[in-house]
């Protein structure tokens, strides 16, 4: 269980996917998936098949207004505000936005979100 706004936590996942479903050609494969994490958190990723990134291009990417330009993108719109404002509403809630991608084979975005903590009452007391 996590606490979560959740208009925003909706908005993160709109963000994501529609990245995804930009930045990878028509025939491609987009994966959504949610897990428990080891710590009790939960784990939201969005996989794709598309164009990838290098190291350098998701720092880019992750920048405000930072759009990579590739031969393929060209002509595809955006501002290059889903990823910063992502990871800033993901941390606002005490979680983590991370990318692995890799040119050519696709990106992941996860982000962990903490669980709910619920103070019990200690039975001894
Ligand atoms: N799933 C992805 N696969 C490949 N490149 C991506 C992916 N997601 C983001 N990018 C790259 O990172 C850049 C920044 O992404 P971001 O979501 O911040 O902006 P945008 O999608 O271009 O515009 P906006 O989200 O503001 O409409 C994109 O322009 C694109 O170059
Ligand atoms: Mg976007």
């Amino acid at each position: 269980m996590i606490v979560a706004d959740e208009r925003k936590l909706r908005q993160i996942l709109v963000n994501l996917l529609s990245n995804a479903v930009k930045f990878t050609p028509p025939g491609g494969k987009i994966c959504i998936r949610c897990a428990s994490a080891d710590d009790g958190g939960l784990l939201l990723s969005v996989t794709d098949s598309g164009q990838g990134m290098t190291h350098a291009e998701m720092d880019v990417a992750l920048e405000r207004f930072g759009r990579v330009e590739k031969s393929g993108t060209r002509g595809i719109e955006g501002f290059g505000l889903g990823l910063p404002l992502t990871r800033a509403l993901v941390e606002l809630h005490g979680g983590t936005l991370e990318l692995s991608s890799e040119p050519g084979s696709g990106t992941k975005a996860t982000v962990a979100m903490r669980s709910l903590e619920i103070g019990l009452p200690n039975p001894t007391h």
